[in-house]
């Protein structure tokens, strides 16, 4: 560990080029780290295998984003950081240079990363570089206001294979009196000077989660956020910017990045009067207030940001990676989620032991892993007017409680799951009469039901602690294996009139840490549950939730056309291991009706499950289920931990074509689906991507709509002469796997 302060650094610089010249081979170790201080200059070269970030001390002490975007790798050519001059009287110096992590304070026009009010009334924040600390891929910088001991760390770590850096700030009182917060973001990300951006970003909403938008960023800001109390199907907190509004799939420099926070968040991407593009990232503002008394501290939310040179596709992919490899519980060992059944579509609210088990027997000889009873098991909970707050087993639905139905649905060979929403309560609850002030609330204030529920205040810590309680019994009582954690509306009359009115807005951090805090106990007692996250759908879907959760409910929308556009969002930014896709009946929630096949190779694309009344399926149906499902099993490693490639996407034409590439290049496997048929004009030729050109790929088909009738064909072949389908009719579809034989 490394730690120096500014009036150490002639001492480095000597110690070191003494060093260089006794140890050459030493020093190019050094400049091989991950993270290297060049003292001369002031800089910190932050590394990955195929970019580099740069951030340096200027003159004036502050820090000073100098560079991020394809690796450099020769430190000569850095510059030290130096401010740029003011604007006329207007555009202050501040304003005009790329702050690291500027506060509101001094002449600073721009979106500040932290704003305060000091007891005494002081708003003025100047924050200046004091010392820093190198740790393997972790480089922490410290700053001090210019007067107070208010102390800001930056806090940056690299993860080197997926080109991503997550930035975070720790915000220390170290001064005698209370500090309140009213804007705690994580950092900024500053993209390469100049005009003509484009900021891609994931908009919705209930049964329309994830629909890519695109829009031009000119002088101004452009506001993402969410001010509900949780992630939202709205407004996703992820988003590229591509340099011209150029870059596609394969080509062109994308810097991406997200906020890893599933309460309020926000991204601000502001083009400045410098022509800087910058997206400052944390906790939203709004309505925010957090005080410190002396000695205490904030942590803010992690802010992933990467760059690369080669396009949307790969920024996806980096994305996946990080997910996967880096951050979901499992990522050490990652492996393929199970297939699913779930009851919500077939019996919603109407659940009991005989029907259940009818199901299963039914979802066991298909080949389902996971059985999962959804809403309705619980208290009074026919419709969704009752129960929400009441975890205990109904007895009319159970007279034997769960263990009939755990054991029948182990019997069959599979796990089993149950719903919960733990964050809800239904006025008409035992709990509600219990404890009405447990719900959100201003006092004397009306209460306006969503879905007939309000929401439990989850910053308290005597609801968070029974909330957890309940969760952990049902856990230790019955052989749960999965959970599927939902949540069905979002905040309304968020007051917390227990604690002090200057504590009050604390409600929107601490509601979420509280969560946060009874998933992680839940995994520390039952390390072997698997966790859905769920709200509504797609409502909570971010990098903080993905942390701790192995998959995530994607839409309530489970019409298979619909879920094209869905899924090709979500895989913007997610990947497609904790992508939940089930098979449903039609006609669908919009009235569509699709083959069954179409709708079986569409949920393929994920993490897989089905969610029909498999009470109505005829035997037609059972026999194509058992296929598609043994020929799921047989691909859904390489679809849920391998390369995704967008090859055609359901917005440009009329078929949709993906392929998924397992990371060694030996398996892949590619989906084409057509939507509808007009003029009978052939399909495109689907050009694979990610294989090895002298490789040889032996061709699997699930039916004869390939045109190509080799049985094995090159990479080279795969990728420059492309594949040619026969797609005929509304919603046919196909699939092709390829397995490497040469
Ligand atoms: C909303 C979820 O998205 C559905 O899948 C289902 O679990 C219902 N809630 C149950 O109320």
């Amino acid at each position: 560990m490394l730690n120096f302060n500014r009036s150490n650094d002639r001492v480095l610089v000597l110690s070191l080029i003494a060093f260089s010249f006794l140890f050459p081979f030493a020093m190019k170790a050094q400049s091989s780290a991950l993270i290297r201080y060049l003292p001369e200059r002031k800089l910190w070269v932050v590394e990955s295998d195929r970019t580099t970030y740069v951030v340096g001390v200027n003159e004036q002490g502050q820090l000073q984003n100098i560079y991020w975007g394809k690796k450099l790798g020769r430190d000569e050519d850095l510059q030290a950081a130096h401010t740029r001059p003011e604007h006329a009287s207007f555009d202050s110096s501040e304003t005009m240079s790329s702050l690291e992590y500027p506060g509101w304070g001094g002449r600073l026009y721009t979106e500040p990363c932290l704003k305060v009010t000091l007891a005494d009334g002081d708003r003025d924040l100047v924050l200046k570089y004091d010392s820093y600390e190198i740790q393997g891929d972790t480089l922490k910088l410290r700053t001090r206001d210019i007067q107070y001991d208010l102390i800001v760390t930056l806090i940056y770590k690299v993860f080197p294979h997926e080109d991503i850096i997550r930035k975070s700030s720790q915000v220390e009182n170290r001064t005698a009196q209370a500090v309140t917060l009213e804007s705690a973001q994580s950092g900024v990300w500053y993209v390469a000077p100049g005009d003509g951006y484009r900021l891609t970003y994931l908009t919705g909403r209930w049964a329309g989660e994830n629909q890519i938008s695109q829009v031009a960023i000119h002088p101004g800001k452009v506001v993402l956020e969410s001010r509900r109390g949780n992630t939202s199907h709205q407004l996703n907190p992820w988003f590229a910017l591509d340099e011209g509004g150029k870059a596609d799939e394969t080509h062109g420099r994308v810097w991406f990045g997200g906020v890893a926070w599933s309460g309020n968040w926000k991204l601000v991407v502001e083009q400045t009067p410098a022509q800087q593009v910058r997206v400052v990232g944390g906790y939203n503002d709004f309505d925010f207030a957090y005080p410190l008394k002396p000695g205490e501290s904030l942590d803010t939310p992690g802010y992933y940001g990467g760059f690369t040179g080669a396009g949307f596709g790969e920024a996806s992919r980096l994305m996946h990676h990080l997910v996967t490899d880096e951050l979901l519980p499992d990522h050490s060992t990652p492996h393929p989620r199970p297939v699913l059944y779930n009851s919500w579509e077939a019996t919603t609210f109407d659940v009991n032991e005989s029907g259940q088990e009818m199901l299963a027997d039914k979802a066991a000889k298909l080949g389902v892993e996971l059985f999962v009873m959804d809403d309705g098991w619980f208290g009074k909970r026919n419709d969704d007017h009752a129960g929400l707050g009441d975890w205990f087993v109904n007895p009319q639905k159970f007279p034997r409680g769960l263990k009939g139905l755990i054991d029948h649905v182990n019997g069959l060979g599979m796990k089993f799951g149950l719903w919960f929403e733990p964050e809800m309560i239904n006025p008409d609850s035992d709990l509600y009469r219990m404890h009405p002030d447990w719900a959100m609330n201003f006092p004397g204030r009306p209460r306006e039901l969503g879905r007939n529920q309000l929401v439990l205040n989850m910053a308290r810590d005597d609801v968070k602690d029974y909330i957890f309680g309940v969760l952990d019994k049902m856990l230790n009582e019955n052989h749960i294996e999965f959970i599927k954690w939902d949540m069905n509306r979002h905040f309304g009359e968020p007051g917390w009139a227990e604690v002090p009115p200057a504590e009050q807005k604390e409600i929107w951090v601490k509601y979420t840490k509280n969560v946060y805090e009874i998933i992680d106990r839940l995994r520390a007692r039952h390390p072997h549950l698997e966790i859905e996250s769920c709200s509504g759908g797609g409502g909570r879907m971010d990098l903080g939730i993905l942390t701790r959760v192995d998959e995530v409910w994607t839409s309530d929308n489970t019409d298979a056309f619909d879920r094209l556009r869905i899924q090709e969002g979500l895989s913007l930014a997610y990947p497609p291991q904790v992508m939940m896709d089930w098979v449903t009946d039609v006609p669908n929630i919009n009235g569509r009706t699709t083959p069954l096949k179409f709708r079986f190779l569409v949920a393929m694309q994920g993490a897989f499950g089905i969610g029909s009344n498999l009470n109505r399926w005829t035997d037609q149906d059972f026999d194509l289920a058992r296929q598609m499902i043994a020929y799921y099993k047989s691909i859904r490693e390489t679809v849920q931990l391998g390369n995704l490639y967008r090859l055609l996407s359901p917005r440009e034409g009329e078929v949709t074509a993906n392929e998924y590439v397992s990371r060694d290049a030996k398996h892949a496997v590619v989906f084409a689906f057509l939507h509808s048929q007009q003029f009978l004009y052939p399909p495109p030729t689907v050009y694979l991507r990610g294989l090895d050109p002298a490789a040889v790929y032996q061709v699997k088909r699930i039916d004869g709509k390939l045109t190509d009738p080799q049985e094995t064909l090159s990479g080279a072949y795969l990728m420059n002469h492309g594949l040619n389908f026969i797609l005929e009719g509304d919603f046919d579809s196909t699939s092709v796997a390829l397995e490497r034989v040469k």
